[in-house]
């Protein structure tokens, strides 16, 4: 008999207990959840024209030219040039992987322009894969502009839908315009912002209620080299002075072509926060600890040269929490933010270590610490969790009073299972964990070949069953990456995958969501035999109470290929209502995956369950994932 004590909380669960991670990988950011369909709309990109192909009748020398003004405009120093004599020209965008168009929607352009005088004709063309034009539009630049940039905007409206479609300029008329920023987004962002996100992944977050957001990565915190860090302070304001950066995943990975891989940061800091806000998150900014990754170059900033990074940190909590009077409030409160954005924590670093990353850390934890004590501040713990670096990292920062030591652990699902336990006998009041990335690879030497099957995430909620249980000690988790493109990825598995119209959750997406929609506020103990369910038989439990919805949620893992009939008893003084369910997530087959066509062959299934007692008889499937929810009267 499993019995579960009802009335005594053994921890509080943090109310942001559950969380996400996310990263500009697999097309996250730029291709994914940020809207925009245009590849390379400012021609940045290493080669300038990546992404566009120029068709002429006649090849005619100087018709487009990509001009930089780099000495005048670091931040977005190319523009084209466009010098119309006789023919039509075309000029073709194939967006990410395609431009994913639905039928009906109106597509919003714009661009940044100037012209010594008006005459050159553009016809804006949305075309299927099979050149077939499905929305056109017209659009006469007309402001005689000088040396002045000015913006104009135009609508088309899609008559079919294609997932791959492409974006067409015709030039017509005679002169010379010059074109920047040429952008084209969906009208259905998230909360219908301009130049927004995707609302279709957003949601995806949105339901899972998660507790905080992590943001922006991740590797591409660190760069390859310093120079390619990710610095917050490029990522706010006009999109058009955001200077963009090379993706540190523009690489060949796991056996995928490299991208075509940019950030060009218009899903920025100030987004980061806004979509944590809209989602009901906290915000938990990763910043650069002044060491680029580890596993590629190593390099550092010297110490007495770190000011710059501590200061990109202390300008950030100015930044989300400054009121409008301080330098970074005051910028917030000009994009449109005055409210702050009560930002609690902050992450110094993302895979680092060594001693070279403990003496940058302190310098760090002593400024922010001086001037803003109440910031919970996330140290990383390298990667591990197993061997020495990790054991010898882990004890210096509980040893220098680390608020939360964030652990990462790819590893197979008998990895998963075997340390379900793992939290039972950590230090209870020394430094926190944040497990700030986790994922069950089957083999985690061969990234690309993993897969979001059932296996998986059944182990990963054998293992998130240890983590509630413990939830005084690990306060936060994350699994990682959140998201990936279909034509686009170089890392997996992932929690949610996309292709340019559509979005599923894998199994884990489904996992991830019972967790951080059942909560609950307290820890209580659920045994058999007094011990904790860790493996007997297969079933890895854990129980909380919620005290707001005045419930009991118990969630037991079946990892068994075999049906599991259980007595559970409820030990304590609260009375039951007659009726309860089961959220039930269960496969057969370990290898089931989720897809475009089948998005839920793995997905919760809701059993009403009938009370009467205190005791009850729970018939759990072979694989499977049960969320029980008992009321109390
Ligand atoms: O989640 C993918 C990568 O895994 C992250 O960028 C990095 O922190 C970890 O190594």
């Amino acid at each position: 008999t499993f019995i579960v004590k009802t009335d005594k909380s053994i921890a509080k669960v943090e109310p942001n207990m559950w969380g996400v991670f996310f990263e500009d990988i697999n097309f996250g950011a730029d291709g994914g959840i940020y809207a925009e369909l245009i590849k390379n709309r400012s021609f940045e990109f290493a080669k300038p024209l990546m992404g566009w192909s120029v068709h002429r009748n006649r090849q005619k020398e100087g018709e487009v030219l990509v001009v930089n003004r780099k000495e005048v405009n670091e931040a977005n120093p190319r523009y084209l040039q466009v010098q119309r004599q006789t023919d039509d020209f075309e000029l073709i965008n194939e967006g990410f992987k395609g431009i994913g168009v639905k039928k009906g929607l109106r597509y919003d352009f714009s661009m940044m322009y100037r012209q010594a005088i008006p005459g050159v004709k553009m016809v804006l063309l949305l075309k299927a894969a099979n050149n077939k034009v499905i929305a056109q539009t017209e659009l006469t630049p007309l402001q005689t502009t000088g040396n002045n940039w000015q913006k104009q905007t135009a609508s088309l409206t899609a008559t079919e839908t294609d997932p791959k479609a492409k974006f067409s300029i015709i030039f017509q008329g005679k002169g010379n315009i010059d074109l920047d920023m040429i952008s084209l987004f969906p009208q259905d962002t998230w909360k219908n912002r301009p130049q927004g996100l995707r609302a279709d992944m957003v949601q995806m977050l949105a339901d899972m209620k998660p507790g905080f957001i992590r943001f922006p990565g991740g590797c591409i915190v660190e760069g390859m080299d310093l120079a390619n860090r990710y610095q917050w302070k490029n990522t706010i304001g006009p999109i058009e002075s955001r200077k963009m950066l090379m993706n540190r995943w523009n690489v060949e990975f796991a056996h995928r072509p490299a991208p075509d891989y940019y950030q060009t940061f218009g899903l920025g800091f100030f987004e980061y926060f806004q979509l944590a806000e809209d989602i009901g998150s906290d915000a938990l900014p990763i910043l650069n600890c002044g060491m680029a990754c580890q596993y590629n170059t190593g390099e550092v900033a010297a110490l007495d040269e770190l000011d710059p990074y501590v200061q990109d940190a202390l300008d950030l909590i100015e930044f989300a929490n400054g009121d409008i009077n301080t330098k970074w409030g005051k910028k917030r409160a000009e994009l449109g933010h005055p409210k702050p954005f009560n930002l609690k924590m902050m992450g110094i670093g993302n895979e680092n270590w060594g001693p070279q990353y403990l003496e940058r850390l302190a310098i760090f934890t002593k400024a922010i610490k001086a001037k803003y004590p109440e910031i919970k501040l996330i140290n990383s713990s390298g990667t591990g969790p197993d061997g020495d670096r990790f054991e010898l990292l882990n004890t210096a920062l509980r040893t220098a009073n680390a608020d939360f030591i964030d652990e990462h652990y790819y590893k197979p699902a008998d990895w998963f299972l075997k340390n379900a336990g793992r939290y039972d006998s950590y230090p209870r009041n020394e430094s926190k964990v944040f497990v700030g990335e986790y994922a069950v690879h089957a083999d985690s030497k061969i990234i690309g070949s993993n897969r979001n099957n059932w296996e998986s995430a059944l182990a990963a909620a054998a293992l998130m069953t240890g983590l509630e249980r413990n939830a005084d000690v690990v306060q936060m988790a994350s699994y990682a990456p959140l998201f990936a493109h279909v034509d686009a990825w170089q890392w997996a598995p992932d929690m949610i995958w996309v292709d340019n119209l559509k979005v599923y959750g894998t199994p884990d997406y489904y996992v991830q969501k019972l967790f951080s929609t059942n909560k609950g506020t307290d820890v209580v103990a659920i045994t058999n035999d007094a011990k904790n369910i860790i493996g007997q038989d297969g079933l890895y439990a854990s129980a909380v109470t919620d005290k707001a919805t005045n419930e009991l949620i118990i969630k037991i893992a079946n990892t068994a290929n075999q049906t599991q009939t259980i007595d559970l008893a409820l030990d304590g003084k609260k009375k039951i209502k007659s009726k309860g369910f089961i959220d039930e997530l269960e496969n057969s087959n370990l290898n089931q995956l989720n897809s475009f066509d089948a998005p839920q062959a793995v997905g919760p299934k809701r059993i009403e369950l009938s009370l009467k007692g205190k005791k009850l008889n729970l018939v759990l499937k072979p694989y499977s994932f049960n969320v029980i929810r008992i009321p109390f009267n």
